[in-house]
């Protein structure tokens, strides 16, 4: 039966077969096990009234096919089964992740209006505070996802957003957004709280059910699982499908249809990556703790790390990106032995895909950190993706460079 029809899901609870046996219509294909990629800027009405329907249903229903710069199939297959496994009304796909946070949070915001951000998220996200206030005239203000009363404090009646990237982005405390959902909606219940879950997946946390009304993934990272085409999605229910569609059909960033079929490929074996990766991690991780050069490992897994005991109540597992913080502060020069020493670990932005990569933290964040979110400043700090590669691999390219790369 499953070989040519979509299957019946709605009794499993597994979301890695989900991923696998939704949003598969084989029958209607000649039998492609794979969708196919709509690639087209016209879309072809069959009559008048179904082209009249379309044009005045557009705004309304999000995953309605009408014009290229807004999907093909290939975007709303994409993006139902980013909805089936968020378990909620809609998804919509963007040309990266960046453009998937812009859009979600434009859509409930208008001049003289307030959006919060915390502090510890991916950089380019914190920066928005500054280019919302310039550009548009909405106050942006940086908040710290760890002191409650003050996130209480700061939302007003002119607060329409609660940003909250959970872990944070290179040092990885895990906030509870529960409780900061709680207190948001406790001082203005029209606060939208837009969740960055890029790091965890749905697979790992879905914070639509721990209060947040919108969540956004860079799929270019573990979605597609390629380092190959960038793109972004949008999880939400109804009640936001209008506001999150207009603002998409104003800046109109779609992912291209290559890209979309690309992340619907990738997502059928999400689950099976992110085993691997944990796997990865398990193995690696404690061998390293332990050097003598490495003072910390920096993972919400871990319990010396902020937020550890968040990570256990709203997470059921973490992707092997993790940051090391070393055991004192090297120079440039003493660094380079370290990455130019890796054989396997590219030095390069991003995670997610199949291939190790390692960066060194950027020197300025701790004058980009403002409400007190710790910047690692006594030590250098890398942080690190273990990919697919053979775990033995990685662990011994990672202690050669401990070992070799640096010296005392
Ligand atoms: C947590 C997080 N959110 C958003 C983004 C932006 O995603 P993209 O690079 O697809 O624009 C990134 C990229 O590194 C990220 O790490």
């Amino acid at each position: 039966m499953s070989n040519t029809k979509d299957a019946d899901c709605s009794y499993q609870s597994l979301p890695a077969t989900k991923l696998i046996h939704s949003v598969r219509s084989s029958q209607n294909y000649a039998g492609c096990v794979n969708n196919p990629l709509f690639a087209t800027s016209t879309i072809v009405f069959d009559s008048f009234e179904s082209f009249v329907k379309a044009d005045n249903d557009k705004e309304i229903s999000p995953d309605k096919i009408y014009y290229g710069r807004y999907g093909s199939k290939t975007n709303t297959d994409c993006q139902e089964l980013i909805a089936k496994i968020y378990d909620c009304d809609f998804a919509k796909l963007t040309s990266n992740g960046h453009s998937a946070s812009v859009i979600a949070i434009l859509a409930f915001v208008k001049s003289g209006d307030e959006v919060l951000i915390n502090d510890n998220a991916y950089y380019p996200t914190r920066h928005l505070v500054k280019e919302l206030e310039e550009r548009f005239g909405i106050k942006a203000k940086i908040y710290n996802p760890f002191d409650i009363e003050a996130i209480k404090a700061m939302v007003s009646d002119k607060t329409k957003v609660v940003f909250v990237e959970n872990p944070g982005s290179l040092t990885f405390e895990t906030c509870d957004i529960l409780e900061i959902s709680k207190a948001v909606k406790a001082k203005n219940p029209q606060t939208r709280v837009i969740a960055d879950n890029t790091f965890a997946t749905p697979l790992h946390h879905n914070p639509l059910k721990f209060g947040a009304d919108v969540a956004v993934d860079s799929a270019t990272k573990f979605f597609l699982g390629l380092s190959e085409y960038m793109c972004g999605s949008i999880a939400y229910n109804k009640h936001d499908a209008l506001a999150i569609e207009q603002s998409f059909r104003l800046f109109a960033p779609m992912a291209s249809p290559v890209a979309a079929h690309a992340c619907l490929k990738g997502l059928r074996s999400l689950g099976a990556r992110l085993k691997a990766h944990t796997d990865t991690f398990n193995y690696v991780v404690p061998k390293i703790a332990s050097h003598p050069r490495v003072k910390q490992v920096i993972h919400p897994s871990i319990n010396s790390t902020m937020g550890h005991e968040n990570y256990k109540k709203y997470f059921s597992g973490a992707a092997s990106i993790f940051s090391l913080s070393l055991n004192r502060l090297y120079n440039d020069a003493e660094l380079a032995g370290f990455f130019n020493s890796l054989k396997f670990f590219g030095l390069g932005y991003s995670y997610g895909g199949y291939e190790s990569l390692a960066i060194p933290f950027p020197k300025s964040l701790q004058s980009i950190r403002t409400c007190g979110m710790p910047a690692f400043t006594q030590t250098s700090n890398i942080r690190i993706y273990l990919g697919l590669e053979d775990k033995q691999d990685l662990l011994n390219d990672l202690l050669n460079a401990l070992d070799n790369g640096l010296t005392d």
